[in-house]
């Protein structure tokens, strides 16, 4: 271990704390650093200055672990010779955030490119975990470009209900068809959802948090098998340590973001995310990662890249078992080390802690071929991601691994070809009205209905809500139609099984193909062509655009300055959704110099 003497005149800390050419500067600088007890020594001794970002707080349950967590960071920053600094993240919560945590996930992202390059920080350790909180961080340390390296806050323990699982997310949708048929009431409602949460950490199902920080391993941007480690182990606790010790390293070689977010880094993650089953919400968020990475990455590298390889993960929703299984089983690194050994990932490529991807998976085993499935036994062949595209979008995604036998038969078109399915629009304009309508007899539908949720994009319903997966009506799940298909505009959680066909782009907001569909038309979606359409005549469709109002009611008026700020700057889903004009900020600690002095 350092003695934290050895000098590093590159640090840019050195800038604010340790100039001569700068003396009042420096002494106003160091004087409010001194103020809760670091010492002159300590702040001008050349040790790093090692930033934890915080994302955990009351108000984000699922990372508020990283609290204790940062502790022992600290712990392992300090022994590696650095100084650590903690600040607070701007909070995003999935599910307590209203109207959508997709509305923060950029204004996190832009607070925390201010903190990392306008404070003296040198390195940082970013503490990921509920869903967006991931790339809020990863997209920031890409356009700050210092070195950063992520440590998950961990899965929640595995939830119970009278002997059986109960996965996150996953129980609420299967929880509201059983309250819709009336085998439980209100109580038993909330009882059973409460199961799946029994201790601290994030959703412990395949949903979009497991899936980020999965992917965030799989990019080589935290240290290998740190992904699934239950929030609750003392595993957890040794892996925010040697995080801690690491970041320093990090600092020292001067290894950033750059050098490890390549796009070979971001093919090996696409196809991780087909072999774990992951969340449709993995596109917005890899893109966008991306995108300020200055990597070249598009819609079409993950049907490229990742549709053929097949789902082994046997996690919830896809599959039986949730978060503490996979850890057992082996995690992330024991799915890469098969990928690696099958050709299906490049092994060359520079991780977090200065190996590459094959040397951190060498000697990864299964311990368990019932949760990570062998290659040749997996649970379902050819299961990524499809991009799918029509007079209904120009893009939206669709999970082939969550696509059933009771589909296929159900919406066969003809039994020439098995690809081709045909289904007859229910329009809802946003959750609300599909929660007025949904049971009402007058909405018509049957088995061979699609339901289409408009005006829930990243414009529409700020942020992109959550909102595409639908359940059908009671009267159909009472007799035994337990999923229809649903298409939208806004997103699907990643811990819903549903059949959906998500994220279309441009959306109704913007008029989009979907502000021009009505309740009855034929809408035939070919996996095989790759399209989805309504079957309606192109004069029919430009006679319903002229009708087309500009901004319609479904859209409703922002109602906070950051709502309306984001609409104006935010692209559309297939691009990741980022703020446009923040693309071109890359690498800004290299390119941008340092900032101006406060004073
Ligand atoms: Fe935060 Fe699922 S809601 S991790
Ligand atoms: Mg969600």
């Amino acid at each position: 271990m350092s003695d934290g003497n050895d000098k590093h005149p590159q640090l840019r800390s050195r800038s604010w704390f340790d100039d001569p050419a700068n003396p009042d500067m420096t002494a106003l600088y160091v004087e409010r650093y001194l103020n809760y007890g670091l010492s002159l020594e300590e702040l001008q001794s050349g040790r790093p200055i090692i930033g934890i970002a915080q994302t955990g707080s009351d108000l984000v349950p699922c990372n508020r672990h990283h609290i204790e967590l940062a502790k022992r960071v600290r712990e392992g920053i300090r022994d590696a010779g650095g100084i650590a600094i903690e600040f607070p993240v701007h909070p995003i919560q999935e599910t307590g955030k209203r109207p959508t945590a997709g509305l923060d996930r950029n204004l996190s992202y832009l607070s925390l490119v201010e903190s990392l390059y306008g404070y003296p920080m040198d390195g940082v350790v970013l503490t990921i975990g509920c869903d967006k909180t991931t790339p809020a961080c990863l997209m920031a340390a890409a356009t700050v470009n210092i070195p950063a390296i992520a440590l998950s806050v961990g899965p929640m323990l595995n939830g119970w209900f009278k002997g059986e699982r109960t996965g996150s997310g996953t129980i609420v949708w299967k929880a509201r068809e059983m309250l819709a048929a009336g085998e439980i009431d209100y109580k038993g409602f909330v009882e059973l959802v409460a199961s799946s949460a029994p201790s601290t950490g994030w959703c412990n199902t395949m949903g979009t948090a497991t899936t980020m920080n999965s992917l965030c391993e799989a990019l080589g941007m935290s240290l290998p098998g740190s992904a699934a480690i239950p929030a609750p182990y003392r595993d957890r606790g040794e892996n925010a340590y040697r995080t801690g010790l690491q970041i320093v390293e990090m600092v020292k070689a001067d290894r950033k973001p750059s050098d490890i977010l390549t796009r070979e880094a971001f093919l090996n993650a696409i196809r991780v995310n087909s072999a774990i089953g992951g969340s449709t919400n993995a596109p917005i968020h890899l893109n966008a990662i991306a995108r300020h990475a200055g990597v070249e990455l598009c819609l079409e590298d993950w049907q490229a890249h990742g549709c053929e390889v097949p789902l082994i993960v046997n996690l919830q929703p896809a599959g039986s078992y949730l978060g503490e299984d996979f850890y057992r089983a082996g995690g992330v690194p024991a799915v890469m080390g098969m990928l690696l050994n099958a050709g299906l990932l490049e092994g060359d490529v520079l991780t977090a802690n200065g190996k590459t991807v094959r040397e951190n998976v060498a000697g990864a085993e299964c311990l368990d071929a019932d949760v990570i499935r062998p290659l040749d036994n997996p649970l379902k062949q050819a299961a990524g991601l499809t991009v799918l595209s029509g007079n209904l979008f120009d893009t939206a995604v669709m999970k082939l691994s969550v696509i059933s036998d009771e589909f296929r038969s159900r919406y066969l078109s003809d039994a020439s070809d098995p690809d081709a399915f045909e289904g007859t629009a229910i329009v809802f304009d946003g959750p609300e009205d599909y929660h007025t309508r949904i049971d009402d007899p007058a909405l018509g539908a049957n088995e061979k209905s699609i339901l289409i949720m408009r005006g829930a994009g990243p414009i529409g319903y700020p942020g992109g809500a959550e909102v595409v997966n639908m359940r059908p009506p009671a009267t159909l799940i009472q007799a035994g139609i337990h999923a229809l298909p649903c298409l939208g505009d806004g997103r699907q959680s990643g811990t819903s099984g549903s059949p959906s066909i998500l994220n279309a782009a441009p959306e109704a907001a913007i008029g989009g193909g979907l502000a021009l569909v009505r309740t009855g038309d034929p809408v035939r979606i070919d996996l095989g062509k790759r399209t989805a359409n309504m079957l309606v005549s192109r004069e029919e469709l430009e006679r319903r655009r002229e009708e087309l109002e500009l901004t319609p009611d479904y859209v409703p008026a922002s109602q906070t300055p950051w709502q309306e700020i984001h609409r104006n700057i935010t692209g559309q889903f297939d691009g990741g959704a980022v703020i446009e004009l923040a693309v071109k900020y890359q690498r800004i600690a290299q390119t941008r110099g340092l900032p101006r002095d406060s004073h």
